[in-house]
């Protein structure tokens, strides 16, 4: 039977986990110093990263799981900002995908939490034979990832005890965009007032994640507990949210079982929105950004067939909200950088949907921290 959250009883063992009752809550609530220590990350680390994306003709990004939803944001930032021509491919596809086709021209940005996910490693070495340069983004010093590439950008979360990534999610994110602003000065794709006002909205993400963390904690648990015996959800963003929907459906999926799957919100109508019944669970990813008209367009089309809508909203939107039949608000930050902060709630959701199952989210069924079999 679902338990409530007052009952957990305190054990020694959770004196390790600073009081929380487990390391994927402890690591929720770490996550605005995770961040600001990331994004302390000394200026000539980044702009040596940047100097060599910029001279490249071709950047591609490799991950596994949330490293690769964090890839995803950082292409969407490297595209739009930096104007650098970019692709992901999943590591574990990456040797059949790029096959013979990189060069030493091109540039492998690979991004592993633990630098030792076997894909990943074998992705890098396969970019290294092909003559591609390596730059790798891990939280891990001397990994095995750092050791095989050119260039390595720690990330300094410390330690993740929880199974399911968390911090690292942020901080790997606030790295990339850390090195889309360098690169964009150095294209000179964005002027340097652009990149000053984007650089503050950056910096303010810790404050509005510990704003968010304090505030919606309560909010986030009690719509939990109302959602926590549905079957399925569904997961829409669109732009840059399409990573924080993908991140915020593998949360649900690896700790509470429920299956989760995340679209674009524009691809969505082209099949899936068969799926939606009356009362099925829809989470809409809103920040108020170059996509937001467009997703109330659709949400509107998924309203229409009577969805529940929970949406991650910044606090003063009201378009989306007055669709929603929850809201969880969010301080006004830079849209942008939207995945370090709309994720947070998602964080949340999945953590006390599992809770409330019954499940302990650190330590999932099958799953381990990093894939190391090839
Ligand atoms: C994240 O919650 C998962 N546990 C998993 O998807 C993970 O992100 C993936 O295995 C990649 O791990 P890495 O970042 O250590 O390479």
């Amino acid at each position: 039977m679902a338990k409530k959250a007052n009952d957990v009883s305190w054990t020694p063992e959770m004196l390790e986990k600073g009081g929380y009752p487990h390391f994927m809550l402890k690591e929720i609530h770490e996550q605005p110093k995770a961040l600001r220590n990331a994004l302390s990350l000394r200026l000539e680390v980044c702009q040596e990263a940047a100097r060599i994306l910029n001279d490249s003709q071709q950047v591609y990004i490799t991950a596994a799981g949330t490293s690769n939803h964090a890839g995803l944001a950082g292409r969407y930032m490297f595209t739009k900002l930096s104007r650098v021509r970019t692709q992901n491919i999943l590591s574990s596809e990456f040797p059949e995908l790029t096959g013979e086709l990189l060069c030493e021209d091109d540039v492998v940005l690979a991004i592993s939490q633990s630098g030792e996910t076997a894909d990943t490693i074998n992705a890098v070495k396969h970019a290294k034979r092909q003559g591609a340069k390596v730059i790798s983004v891990t939280n891990v010093v001397g990994s095995t990832m750092s050791k095989l590439s050119d260039y390595t950008i720690y990330t300094y979360a410390g330690p993740e005890y929880g199974l399911a990534a968390t911090k690292t999610f942020l901080v790997q994110v606030a790295c990339l965009s850390l090195l889309s602003l360098d690169l964009s000065l150095m294209r000179g794709s964005l002027s340097d007032g652009e990149v000053k006002t984007l650089r503050e909205g950056l910096m303010n993400t810790p404050y509005v994640v510990d704003r968010t963390i304090k505030r919606q904690d309560r909010v986030v648990r009690d719509v939990a507990y109302q959602f926590a015996n549905k079957q399925s959800f569904l997961f829409l963003g669109r732009g840059i949210s399409t990573a924080t929907a993908m991140e915020g459906a593998l949360k649900l999926k690896e700790t509470a079982y429920i299956h989760a799957e995340a679209y674009p919100a524009g691809e969505f109508r082209h099949g899936p929105m068969a799926l939606i019944e009356p009362g099925f669970p829809v989470i809409i990813i809103a920040p108020p950004d170059e996509t937001y008209d467009r997703l109330v367009k659709n949400l509107g089309e998924v309203k229409v067939h009577q969805a529940k809508i929970i949406s991650v909203v910044q606090e003063d939107d009201s378009e989306v909200r007055a669709l929603s039949d929850h809201a969880i608000s969010i301080p006004e930050t830079a849209p942008m950088f939207s995945p370090i902060t709309f994720v947070v709630p998602l964080q949340l959701f999945a953590y006390f949907v599992a809770f409330r199952r019954g499940y302990n989210p650190d330590k999932p069924r099958y799953l381990v921290k990093a894939v190391t079999e090839p």
